[in-house]
């Protein structure tokens, strides 16, 4: 019983911080992300009488991994143990984030290996429990996470848009987002968070719906500040810029090129830009390391 799906990571608009339930992973507020072309893992799943012990590649969690796996054993009824492969198309150490891909393409692999007929909504509510933000890389293109589960707003064609990443990152970050996650109610500024961000969902879906790119951005560079606000006021604070980042973000704020910046839990920074800008900003990263991606489908067996 062996399957391989591939899944792309994402990148969030308007971020998920935060947990209004740790066990469940579920998140205080919706979230809106666009899945990524060019950040993919690939994962093969075998379960089988003839292994003794679960054995997953070396480089990824495998508590989490093999806790996973039992959840949907469970609903299979099923305690044959598994042989897992994976392979992220991009350097591990980047970082960028894996789990959202990791996860994703875990669990759509075991389910077709297990046999599983599982709907996209089903499949969004358990990779949900391993990484909350795996949810988002199910469906397709443009995906909003609300309350249990995920779903595609848009497909991948519907805006030719483009998330470069520049990497300034390596090694391991210090604090792990599922610790942060943790901690976020210490800061004074969460509950304003909360307050503020219904509104803001409201003004990106708008901009998304008229593809008005200048409100579109404003806002998810607004919603990135104001997590990575919140994330520098916890106890104990989480700061996850370099120099390298403060310095790109300042030359994207003097908009001499059309385009607008976001950072999840690590150093790099994702431009975002219309498809037909791309060059615009490659251009000025020539001499870095950066990954071009576009919209693309959410997680799927190959
Ligand atoms: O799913 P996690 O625990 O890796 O959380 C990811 C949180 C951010 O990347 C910082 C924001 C987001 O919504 O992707």
């Amino acid at each position: 019983m062996k399957a391989t799906a591939v899944a792309p990571a994402n990148i969030a608009f308007i971020k998920y911080w935060g947990r209004r339930d740790a066990k469940l992973r579920l998140p205080y507020n919706p979230s809106i992300s666009m899945n990524l072309s060019n950040c993919l893992t690939t994962t093969m799943v075998e379960f089988s009488k003839k292994f003794p012990v679960d054995t997953i590649s070396e480089g990824f969690n495998s508590v989490r991994v093999i806790t996973h796996l039992d959840r949907l054993r469970k609903i299979a009824k099923m305690d044959e143990k598994a042989n897992v492969v994976t392979k992220n198309n991009f350097p591990t150490s980047a970082g960028i984030a894996s789990s959202a891909s990791g996860f994703a393409a875990l669990t759509v692999a075991a389910a077709a290996a297990l046999r599983l007929k599982l709907t996209e909504k089903e499949l969004t509510e358990l990779a949900r429990l391993g990484s909350g933000s795996a949810c988002r890389s199910i469906p397709d293109g443009f995906v909003k996470w609300e309350g249990e589960y995920a779903w595609s707003l848009y497909p991948p064609d519907y805006w030719d848009l483009r998330d470069i990443i520049v990497i300034v990152g390596n090694g391991k970050k210090d604090v792990s987002s599922s610790h942060g996650h943790e901690r976020v109610e210490t800061s004074p500024y969460f509950q304003k968070r909360l307050a503020d961000v219904p509104n803001r969902i409201k003004r990106l879906e708008t901009a998304l719906q008229e593809k008005n790119f200048k409100v579109f951005g404003e806002t998810l560079e607004e919603d990135c500040l104001d997590m990575h606000h919140v994330m520098q006021t916890q106890n104990p604070p989480l700061y996850y810029w370099n120099a390298e980042t403060v310095e790109i973000m300042e030359l994207i704020k003097q908009r001499t090129v059309p385009a607008y910046f976001t950072i999840d839990a690590g150093p790099n920074v994702h431009i975002i830009c219309e498809g037909k800008d791309e060059q615009k900003i490659t251009k000025l990263f020539k001499k870095n390391n950066i990954i071009v991606n576009k919209p693309v489908r959410g997680a799927r067996i190959i």
